[in-house]
């Protein structure tokens, strides 16, 4: 694992706002760290939790990333309706903090596919309506413009209640010849196909840490539960503080044993590099 991987071990996010994703924020993460990726595309970007977690680490990783958030900003039946002040949120915080590397779109995602040429995107992340029909026509639509060696996320493939129907089309992706999977049951559940241009050591190299990524994801969760409208270090004036500030220092523990699992591999890594020389 290089050395950017292991330093997005220890990310922590700036940006805070309710979402369904904060337990794979840390894996958001690693795949920047990891895949280094140039055009990251974002079927449903709501509140931009997922959206700014690549943005944010493509910028602590300094790596040369461009985000697409594409959205309507109106809600679906999912996620509900909602009002103006969502994209205002949004579009406040990518102008303030990622003006150089991150575009939202507004439109609906069949427009703006014709907008993306073949083979362009190197991570497509599907998280729009998550019905069976409306999952399996975004897939459909979009991964003709996955580079070889992409990687597309789908998010909520765990959810097994109100019309919702990714864990169906999972079920089928994962029998695909074409692909490598692994399959994340945490949170709301994360489905990561990796086209098989991609080497498969990555997958090993992510079940190394998925443990402390997973305890991280759980505790940001928490915290976001806990601080809905601070932003990460403030002092909460809510009366969950004295919980969230518990939760805090759990998280920072959490930190500091990444730190520490990053440290091993590292050792690790150069024992075998001097084997190798030997
Ligand atoms: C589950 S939310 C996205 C959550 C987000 N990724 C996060 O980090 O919390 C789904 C979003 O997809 C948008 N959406 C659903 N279908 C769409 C479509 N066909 N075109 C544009 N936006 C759509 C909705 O407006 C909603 O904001």
């Amino acid at each position: 694992m290089d050395e950017t991987t292991l330093e997005s071990l220890t990310l922590l996010p700036r940006y805070l706002a309710n979402s369904a994703w904060w337990q794979h924020v840390p894996i958001a993460h690693w795949l920047i760290g990891r895949h280094r990726p140039e055009t990251v595309v974002e079927l449903g970007s709501h509140y931009g939790v997922s959206l700014f977690s690549f943005c944010e680490a493509a910028e602590a990783l300094k790596t040369d990333t461009f985000c697409f958030g594409i959205d309507s900003w109106q809600g679906d039946e999912h996620s509900g309706t909602y009002g103006e002040e969502v994209y205002a949120k949004v579009s406040r915080e990518q102008m303030l903090h990622h003006p150089s590397r991150c575009r939202l779109v507004r439109s609906s995602f069949d427009e703006a596919s014709a907008y993306f040429g073949q083979e362009s995107i190197d991570i497509l992340h599907i998280d729009g309506l998550h019905t069976y029909e409306a999952v399996r026509h975004d897939y459909e639509t979009w991964s003709p413009m996955l580079r070889p060696g992409g990687v597309i996320l789908f998010h909520d493939i765990n959810v097994r209640e109100n019309g919702f129907g990714v864990w169906q089309l999972w079920q089928e992706l994962q029998s695909c010849s074409g692909y490598h999977s692994l399959t994340l049951r945490h949170g709301h559940g994360l489905g990561i196909l990796a086209h098989q241009g991609t080497p498969q050591d990555w997958l090993a190299e992510l079940k190394q840490v998925l443990p402390a990524l997973t305890a991280k994801g759980n505790l940001l969760a928490q915290l976001a539960e806990l601080r809905p409208e601070c932003t990460w270090g403030e002092q909460d004036p809510t009366p969950y503080r004295q919980r969230a500030d518990r939760t805090w220092q759990e998280l920072e523990a959490c930190r500091m044993q990444c730190k520490a699992l990053h440290q091993q591999l590292n050792e690790q890594a150069s024992a075998q590099a001097q084997d190798l020389r030997r």
